[in-house]
């Protein structure tokens, strides 16, 4: 079957067609159906590097786009999706069942952005957690937090495509209310089909029962929440694929981290928040003492200091590691999130010694691997 002649046979029912897996710039492209002056067109969006590029077509124009160098493409329509993947030159086709309606499909141009979840999408959950109104629209005061959530879910879309159906077990580090963790389940339950365990922790016992309670008034047995304390408690030790931390406070971030390195863990993706400990420990040294001389100064190059460490930290310890930008700033000033995924190998910790040395801080993440 022809992907493009499959996209354009059946315009009036997709949702999205996500092209990946590409050698060369291209990371991945989405194609979404628009309305443009009362024409239906394609909307593509090409991400090219850490951009992304937006181009309007007709069908015309859609039949010279070269998927062929994408291996993956999925095309999601009303009740299934068809997942093509490229083997020897040739596209072997297979059919999934989905939950997506006609009303999922919005042909509005640039007035709402599409994310891999929206508005209007069959996640009851969302409406226990107070995301979503009855009618399934996001409440207002809960925008930033959505949009937040689902830039992540994208983020980890990205890294985790080409994952297979095998089992899948993440843990999520202060989970807090839990949001992210429902959504994440969500896109592996119902996008990724995927046969998912999701185990969440957090300090706080009423958060923790609320959490239960809406998992298992929807039947979601593989999502559970533990209160923890994951700088201290036994948590999961089996096989685990995944960590997340969004906003756990302070060393709590470093404690997820320590627990991916220490459980082999391939892959991390953490949002780090209130990096106190190097701000409160740190003295004068050399060079850098400049950046101590005003407390908003030196709070801000904590924090970076705190993040480049962690991060150096995995890649001296085998992952590759991006520093990326989660959401605008305007969005969240605590948008750094750490990406990692395991791919062997270890080097010395030199330049962080070197610097502990130096400037005399503590930093959890170091002293919990310095002898790993
Ligand atoms: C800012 S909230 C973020 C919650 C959630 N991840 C989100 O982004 O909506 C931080 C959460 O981390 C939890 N937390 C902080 N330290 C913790 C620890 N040592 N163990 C478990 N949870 C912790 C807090 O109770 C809180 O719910």
């Amino acid at each position: 079957m022809d992907v493009i002649e499959a996209i354009i046979a059946n315009q009036s029912d997709v949702k999205k067609v996500i092209l990946s897996d590409a050698k060369g710039d291209i990371k991945k492209i989405i194609i979404r159906p628009i309305e443009l002056k009362g024409k239906f067109m394609w909307q593509i969006e090409r991400y090219i590097g850490t951009q992304v590029f937006h181009e309007n077509v007709d069908n015309k124009s859609l039949k010279s786009l070269d998927y062929k160098i994408f291996k993956q493409i999925s095309i999601e329509m009303i009740g299934k999706t068809i997942y093509f993947t490229k083997k020897n030159d040739t596209y072997k086709s297979k059919e999934v069942k989905n939950n997506i309606e006609k009303s999922n499909i919005s042909l509005t141009h640039n007035k709402t952005k599409s994310y891999l979840i929206n508005e209007g999408d069959n996640v009851p959950a969302l409406v226990d957690l107070g995301i979503f109104t009855m009618d399934k629209k996001i409440v207002r005061s809960k925008y930033d937090k959505f949009k937040q959530i689902n830039r992540f879910i994208e983020i980890v879309d990205d890294v985790i495509q080409h994952e297979g159906k095998e089992d899948f077990t993440i843990l999520d580090f202060g989970c807090g209310k839990s949001y992210l963790t429902f959504l994440l389940y969500y896109y592996f339950v119902e996008i990724k089909h995927k046969n998912v365990k999701i185990i969440g922790y957090d300090l706080k016992a009423d958060v923790v029962k609320n959490c239960n309670e809406i998992a298992e008034k929807y039947g979601y047995k593989n999502l559970k929440f533990y209160v923890s304390d994951v700088t201290k408690d036994e948590l999961f030790s089996g096989k685990i694929d995944m960590i997340i931390s969004l906003h756990a406070c302070d060393t709590a971030t470093d404690y997820a981290l320590n627990y991916a390195i220490q459980h082999d863990v391939k892959y991390i993706f953490s949002v780090p928040c209130c990096q106190h400990e190097i701000n409160l420990s740190i003295k004068h040294g050399g060079d850098f003492d400049l950046l101590m001389k005003d407390g908003l100064i030196k709070e801000r190059f904590s924090a970076l200091l705190t993040d480049a460490i962690r991060a150096e930290i995995l890649r001296c310890l085998g992952y590759s590691v991006d520093v990326i930008e989660f959401v605008d700033f305007a969005h969240s000033p605590k948008n750094i999130m750490i990406r990692a995924t395991y791919k062997g190998g270890k080097k010395s910790m030199h330049d962080i010694e070197n610097l502990i040395d130096k400037y005399h801080f503590s930093q959890t993440l170091f002293n919990l691997v310095k002898n790993k």
